[in-house]
């Protein structure tokens, strides 16, 4: 079948609460994505790379909507912001400090500009395999270990909506002297009405990076990297946005991009006003359900949370998170953002309709009914991270042998290990593969999700040749 047909079939069949957060919906995004505006740099263009007519002015729009100094536009996704940001901010070898659960393109970051990373772990929720924030005492404790720290990179929200308190840790990374970036890609609509969090272009962080594809009306790979301080120099950013950008980037991309802001400027505040409206009457109206759980998260271990991002606990039920995202999708025509074993995650926005709330809860309640209660025993606790024998870049620089999951144990990883979403590894070049590991990957394999390393998608992982933990440790 050709891919076109397959995604208007797709498209007919099933409602997504996953991104992007156009959700699309034609009624408000109209059906334009032609060829007559598929351009790239010609005269009277602009040039993305060196903006200064109709992008210069689309981008200063953002910048004054987010309150930054400066905002560029990125057509490769937050991803290609990553990267730009983290290089621009650190020289090679620079130590960093980073959130464990940052997502690949950080590691691939630190990989790419061989840092050394300093790892803050949160804890983990409670009633929940996920990581909570980050707390200003972790920050200031780690910067005291390691005074000669250049960076701090954190991810607030979390792909689970987890957020930490930005304002707090800006100060203290700054009192250390480093800088603070930001990966909110999944942020990108905070600040805009009182019941999200606060942007973390407002709260004090040097550079922040949103993916406005995944949560606000925007084409996929549509992303903003935000200046947000002084000290950050533009032309560093500038010059490494060229490198980690396409040459060519899409008119059609860019054309959304300001169309996208220019529906926040004009109609945001009425648009975010009827969406909190509709999360609240939908959390109401899934309130009572005791099996399956669904209530914005609050635990000891968040600072705060996004309430677009919901998730439905299935632990207190018989139903695993991927039975339950099959039932969604094959009985009730609904497509969610993530399965993992004990809870599902769907992704909302400003351009979710009322009708797509209201069958994602009456679904809810239907399935709830058929379900026996479980005492939460089925919550997957998440494996220690693995320790560090040697740098990432030196793991990937030996010799190298691909084996299974299973023969990897005490062996040092050459590979990243994630199942993605939400693309978190698991493992990292140059760390020790555990026999909890193996078990955590094992129970999501069981569980239907699908555990990749960078190298292989058949349980397999590149492992460094002749060098085991134990050899290291002994030598
Ligand atoms: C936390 C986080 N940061 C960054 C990214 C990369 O964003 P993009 O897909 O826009 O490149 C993702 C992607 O899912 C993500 O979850």
């Amino acid at each position: 079948m050709q891919l076109e047909q397959k995604l208007k079939n797709h498209h007919a069949q099933y409602y997504p609460f996953h991104m992007p957060g156009h959700k699309r919906n034609l009624e408000i995004m109209g059906n334009v994505f032609p060829y007559y505006m598929d351009i790239t740099e010609i005269e009277e263009f602009d040039d993305l790379h060196h903006a200064s007519g109709i992008l210069k002015e689309a981008m200063d729009d953002a910048a004054k909507l987010w309150g930054t100094i400066a905002t560029f536009f990125l057509v490769n996704g937050s991803t290609s912001g990553i990267l730009s940001g983290i290089r621009a901010l650190t020289k090679t070898g620079d130590t960093v400090l980073m959130a464990r659960g940052c997502h690949r393109s950080v590691y691939h970051a630190i990989e790419l500009c061989d840092l050394r990373p300093i790892y803050l772990v949160p804890p983990i929720c409670q009633n929940l395999p996920i990581f909570g924030s980050i707390t200003p005492e972790m920050v200031k404790q780690a910067l005291q270990e390691n005074p000669n720290c250049k960076l701090v990179i954190l991810t607030s929200p979390t792909y689970e909506g987890i957020v930490s308190d930005i304002a707090n840790i800006a100060q203290i990374v700054h009192d250390a002297g480093a800088y603070l970036l930001v990966d909110e890609a999944h942020g990108a609509h905070f600040g805009f009405d009182a019941a999200f969090p606060l942007s973390a272009t407002r709260l004090g962080a040097d550079i922040v990076i949103q993916s406005i594809h995944k949560t606000l009306p925007a084409p996929t790979q549509t992303a903003l990297l935000h200046i947000c301080s002084a000290q950050v120099s533009l032309s560093e950013v500038r010059r490494q946005l060229a490198i980690f950008q396409t040459s060519s980037p899409s008119y059609v991309l860019l054309s959304q991009m300001q169309r996208c802001i220019s529906l926040l400027q004009t109609n945001g505040t009425s648009y975010f006003t009827e969406y909190v409206a509709k999360l609240k009457q939908f959390y109401h109206a899934v309130s009572h359900l005791r099996k399956l759980r669904i209530r914005p998260l609050k635990e000891d271990v968040i600072f705060d949370a996004d309430i677009g991002k919901i998730l439905v606990d299935t632990s207190h039920s018989n139903l695993n998170g991927t039975t339950c995202a099959n039932i969604l999708r094959n009985q009730y025509g609904m497509e969610t953002e993530l399965a993992q074993p004990s809870y599902v995650l769907a992704m909302t926005s400003i351009l979710d309709t009322e009708e797509g709330f209201s069958r994602f809860a009456n679904a809810l309640c239907e399935i709830e009914q058929t379900l026996l209660s479980a005492s939460a025993n089925t919550v997957v606790a998440l494996p220690p991270i693995p320790h560090t024998i040697c740098s990432i870049a030196q793991a990937l620089e030996r010799p190298h042998e691909t084996i299974s999951f299973s023969d990897a144990i005490h062996r040092i990883a050459a590979d990243y290990v994630w199942a993605y979403p939400p693309g978190i590894p698991l493992i990292v070049p140059g760390e020790e593969f555990t026999t909890e590991l193996l078990h955590y990957i094992q129970t999501l394999q069981k569980n239907g999700i699908s555990v990749w390393s960078a190298y292989s998608h058949t349980a397999q992982i590149q492992v460094v040749q002749n060098f085991s933990a134990y050899s290291k440790r002994t030598s």
